[in-house]
């Protein structure tokens, strides 16, 4: 028996075919192997079952040993002027307080001549990692021998990618010996168009991978055992792949929205050179950044796991970890912008799958990959704007107990008349986990 926090785990026997089991099945197994038989677990995962069969079926196969929906609330966040363009932005988000600051900001930089957004560059990448252990000139005979074979046989596969003007743009044999013995890359890069494109690469790399080897056969000087192929993968790593939003207005106009915090303009311009300078806060700033993209990455049906393992490492590009966002004041003039890279897409993967993803495109009229990638961009400048001047006037937790106030209100088992009382309470009293408790226990006395 182990014991893990205080929980009893039994060490159980492995379970063969789990996944052939039947959802009833499984939950079965669960409930009596983790929770003593107890039904009230079967409940909970059944609760969120889809009385709609087909629906249901449908979510069923997005996943392995699916045996219940997990629930985000999908929320809008109106009034985003982008390029001129206002946009209704669907957000996937549990965190309170994250979509009541995006609709903030954007209704004050709507006022104010909104976001002007476009693509820097846009290009994607994957390698093969191999080993080679002949003379480098050698290797790169055969790469220059080999390389049109890359793009021949893989024209099944690019036919419709180029169709749609994309492609393989360049194959390059990169040598990386120096850092580690006998290891070498084929770095590619591609257009990919409105698709994410990751079945797209990583079908390709591992098309080049196979002729890489198999071409040995019609080429003297290279043996096909002196190559060993470690693996071919797509890299979430895409510093060409960027898009740009700015947002201006007078230092004036911005100041007027917090008269009562002196140089507001400015500890704005400050907050976000703190976080260029120091880790510790640049992280929570570029969290903060973040928490609007996720969600707009998640309703429109976006790998957010791969656009944050991009974002954060090319924010580290420099050596140093520094912030998404830039503001400075040139004259009476704030400007006040981001810069990051955006791998995302509008075709492909769940998106012509899935029934809210296909909602939430359609809300934004249906964008192709720039017009996503500006709009993900714009929702992450507009929520650090917010985050910044929660910071900087009130501090973050009054707005955000406020909207979380109804969590812990529920945690608490509130009636609605109780919800009620509390609200009004608090909008004149801190709330905090203890406050929120001894008020209901006044209420309830
Ligand atoms: C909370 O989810 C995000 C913030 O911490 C971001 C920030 O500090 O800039 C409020």
């Amino acid at each position: 028996m182990l014991s893990l926090n205080g929980n009893k785990f039994y060490i159980l026997k492995n379970i063969r075919g789990f996944s052939k089991l039947s959802k009833e099945k499984k939950i079965n197994w669960i409930c009596e192997n983790f929770f003593n038989g107890n039904k009230e677990a079967e409940y909970v995962l059944k609760q969120y079952w889809n009385n709609n069969s087909m629906l249901q079926k449908l979510h069923d196969d997005f996943s392995e040993n699916v045996v219940s929906n997990y629930y985000l609330p999908f929320s809008i966040a109106p009034n985003f002027l982008i390029n001129n363009k206002t946009f209704a932005v669907p957000m996937a988000i549990e965190e309170s307080s994250v979509v009541a600051a995006a609709c903030n900001s954007a209704k004050f930089w709507k006022e104010n001549g909104g976001f002007s957004a476009q693509i820097i560059k846009k290009e994607k990448n994957g390698q093969i990692h191999f080993f080679f252990k002949g003379k480098k000139v050698e290797l790169e005979k055969y790469f220059s021998f080999v390389k049109p074979k890359l793009f021949q046989k893989t024209n099944s596969i690019t036919k419709n990618m180029k169709k749609r003007g994309g492609g393989i743009k360049e194959i390059k044999l990169i040598d990386r010996t120096n850092d580690l013995k006998n290891y070498y890359q084929i770095f590619a890069t591609f257009d990919t168009i409105d698709a994410m494109g990751a079945n797209f690469i990583n079908s390709c790399l591992e098309e080049f991978a196979k002729v890489f080897i198999e071409s040995t056969i019609d080429y003297e000087n290279i043996n096909k055992n002196d190559i060993e192929i470690v693996m071919s993968i797509l890299s979430n790593y895409v510093p060409n792949c960027i898009v740009r939003a700015i947002a201006t207005c007078s230092v004036d106009k911005l100041n007027s929205l917090h008269p009562e915090t002196k140089n507001f303009t400015k500890k704005i311009v400050d907050a976000v050179a703190i976080a260029n300078y120091d880790i510790y806060r640049g992280v929570t700033h570029n969290k903060g950044v973040m928490n609007g993209i996720d969600a707009v990455a998640i309703a429109t049906g976006n790998d957010f796991r791969a656009i944050e393992a991009g974002v954060h490492a090319y924010v580290s590009k420099s050596g140093k970890y520094q912030s998404l966002t830039h503001a400075k004041i040139q004259g009476n003039k704030f400007i006040y912008s981001i810069e990051i890279p955006l791998s995302i897409g509008t075709i492909g993967g769940v998106t012509d799958l899935h029934p809210l993803v296909k909602f939430a495109l359609e809300l934004l009229g249906n964008p192709n990959s720039d017009d996503l990638m500006m709009i993900m961009a714009s929702v992450g400048l507009a929520q650090n704007f917010g985050a910044l001047r929660s910071l900087v006037t009130s501090g973050i937790q009054k707005g955000h107990m406020k909207m979380h106030l109804i969590n812990l209100l529920n945690k608490l088992n509130a009636n609605e008349n109780e919800k009620e009382l509390a609200i009004k309470h608090f909008k004149k009293h801190k709330i905090n986990n203890a406050s929120v408790e001894v008020f209901l226990k006044n209420v309830r006395k």
